[in-house]
């Protein structure tokens, strides 16, 4: 949620690079955005409401001079999208310039003592005060990193701060507590950023920064110093396996469609897991009481339908919480006999970093399953799980979605090893159903691809549609009910079968749609039953189905099909995907894009 990047560097002019990796980072926000650059000791900004090439087609965006620069796309919290309220922010002689992500919580407090000591404050935001300190704390003599010290002493709240100052312009100063930030380091160069993929296409040389650390880049390097007693920090560079093509569009209209086309692809990777790694986290999960998942948006869906799974091959069954709301739910009945599964495709999530942090308090053990390396996350853990899907740029997650479930699947085989819950050959059955479904969910791409088009011209103008399954697919229909409310607007509910009976049926009339995840398990004959139901009502009825069952196929008015069985604790990987597709081609027939659904962001780093 906002997206900031920076860098310095020895030759050349930092603004083309500025402008392409904030577009490399518009999926974080895209309310609004701004760079700043400095040349002989003076700033220089573009900044606007709207998105990137809307402002650059406005502000010319290459066009600025300079060898260090900062640049920043927003998602607002405080103060509507505005120029004014667009990052970045100054002091009052526009001599230092900061672009934060995250809350400051006593800005109103800080605002006001700074007024009455004449300051002057441009925007509503809660940004603006930073700049104006540092000011007070560099007329006092100190130089850009020691007044940004200072300032963390009086700020209260979550942030990712940068900041650079035309009167000590050869670095950049950043910190951290509560949101992202990743630094990037070649020769004669330095970058900072809140995502990876801005500067991927530089370097894959990453440094993590923590929270509570400060670090002062230059053209030669990086130094970092804990806030707390000074201390320098010595940290290695990470080589990101990550590659800068796989943060392009490589052809595709959108990112979105791109990375449901990199499933089959990323589920293969992540089966290559090690296998000592999912046992420890088999191990943790065998050996404590109480085991929770906690998760939000899409990767809940992961989780709900990761309970299934353990249920069903190692006799386990984990509570499903929000995070968000897992403090006010569980009331401090935790203990370090319990465990957490955390699922956090970014790792930043500031809903599960929270209810982690809060159970840590009571010694309980935490496995992280996350898509990014060195995310806050993997700090807190006492295992991670990190899949393999690559840098995910749509807002929607897809592949992510796939890798979690693939890496949740993984861990109940682990598991179900150990508990003996099913005979060993049937476990080994399952995972060879498992290796088999990089092709199964290609097949199922290719076969839907279409048909999924054209079903999004025959409902792109329902206002509301309903999603029913049973079991596992019951995550699945929630994860495709979440999908399309997310990128094409429509009204989506997700109910159970079962229990749409005792409620939402009263909505539905003629031509209503309702779409039904029917795979041939052990479901299936009562959905049958539900579908008749909804049928006697009127609905339009849509089913994900087998590609044999045409009893299903015979009471429907639209099919997608699945080409072959799955086994039943692995069938949302395949029923799933003519879900996305379907989403995707609603959000398109309905002239929206789908990489950038309004009010969202990819990683949402406030409570
Ligand atoms: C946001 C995104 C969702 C995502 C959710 C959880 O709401 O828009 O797509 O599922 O955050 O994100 P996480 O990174 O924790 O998986």
């Amino acid at each position: 949620m906002c997206g900031i990047i920076a860098v310095i560097q020895k030759r050349g002019v930092v603004a083309p690079f500025l402008h392409q990796a904030l577009k490399r980072l518009e999926y974080r926000g895209y309310d609004s955005v701004g760079v700043t650059t400095i040349a002989e000791n003076m700033l220089h900004t573009k900044k606007d409401k709207g998105k990137i090439e809307e402002v650059h087609k406005r502000l010319n965006l290459d066009e600025m001079p300079g060898l260090i620069g900062i640049g920043h796309t927003r998602w607002a919290t405080h103060g509507a999208p505005s120029m004014l309220n667009s990052h970045p922010h100054f002091d009052c002689e526009n001599k230092i310039a900061v672009v934060h992500n995250g809350v400051i919580d006593n800005f109103m407090g800080l605002r006001k003592e700074l007024k009455e000591k004449g300051h002057k404050f441009n925007s509503e935001t809660d940004t603006e005060i930073i700049p104006h300190m540092i000011e007070d704390f560099m007329k006092e003599g100190f130089d850009l990193a020691g007044a940004i010290k200072e300032v963390t002493k009086r700020i209260e709240g979550t942030y990712a701060i940068v900041a650079v100052s035309a009167d000590d312009s050869d670095k950049i100063v950043c910190t951290r507590d509560g949101n992202p930030l990743v630094i990037g380091r070649k020769t004669g160069a330095s970058y900072v950023s809140s995502d990876i993929p801005a500067f991927l296409p530089m370097t894959d040389d990453m440094i993590l920064l923590l929270d509570g650390e400060i670090a002062s880049l230059t053209t030669e390097g990086v130094h970092i110093e804990k806030l707390s007693d000074g201390q320098t920090v010595d940290r290695d560079t990470i080589k990101i396996s990550w590659t800068a093509d796989q943060a392009q569009k490589s052809g595709y209209p959108h990112f979105m469609l791109k990375e449901i086309h990199e499933q089959p692809n990323a589920i293969r990777d992540t089966l290559r897991l090690p296998s000592e790694s999912l046992e420890k986290a088999a191990k943790i999960i065998k050996e404590s009481e109480n085991v929770y998942m906690l998760a939000m948006g899409t990767s809940g869906h992961a989780a709900k339908a990761g309970r299934h799974m353990f249920a069903s091959l190692a006799g386990i069954l984990p509570s499903f919480e929000l995070a968000s709301d897992f403090q006010d739910t569980v009331y401090g009945a935790l203990s370090d006999k319990d465990c957490i599964i955390a699922i956090t495709q970014s790792g930043e999530t500031t809903d599960t970093i929270t209810a982690v942090k809060y159970a840590k308090q009571h010694g309980t053990k935490l496995v992280a399953i996350t898509n990014v390396v060195g995310s806050s996350i993997t700090r807190l853990a006492d295992h991670t799980i990190l899949t393999q899907a690559g840098p995910e740029i749509g807002v929607a997650a897809t592949k992510t979605f796939m890798v979690q479930l693939t890496s949740l699947a993984l861990i109940a085989l682990a598991l179900g090893e150990m508990t003996g819950f099913k005979e060993s050959a049937e476990i080994r059955q399952k995972r060879k159903a498992l290796e088999k479904l990089p092709e199964l969910v290609s097949e199922v791409i290719s076969r839907n691809e279409e048909r999924a088009r054209r079903l999004a011209s025959v409902l792109y103008e329902k206002p509301s549609l309903l999603f029913l399954g049973r079991g596992i697919s019951m995550a699945t229909a929630e994860e495709g009910a979440l999908k399309l409310k997310e990128i094409a607007y429509n009204h989506a509910e997700a109910y159970s079968a079962g229990e749409s009976k005792h409620g939402p049926i009263a909505l539905v009339q003629d031509d209503y749609p309702v779409i039904f995840v029917a795979p041939a398990d052990d479901t299936r004959n009562r959905i049958v039953g539900n579908i008749m139901e909804m049928k006697a009502r009127g609905a339009t009825i849509i089913s994900v189905i087998q590609k044999d069952d045409d009893e299903i196929a015979g009471l429907s008015d639209h099919v997608l099909m699945i080409p072959e069985t799955t086994e039943p604790e692995f069938s949302i990987m395949p029923y799933v995907v003519p879900l996305q597709l379907f989403s995707y081609y609603m959000a398109l027939r309905k002239d929206y894009d789908p990489d950038k659904p309004r009010n969202l962001a990819k990683s949402v780093t406030v409570l």
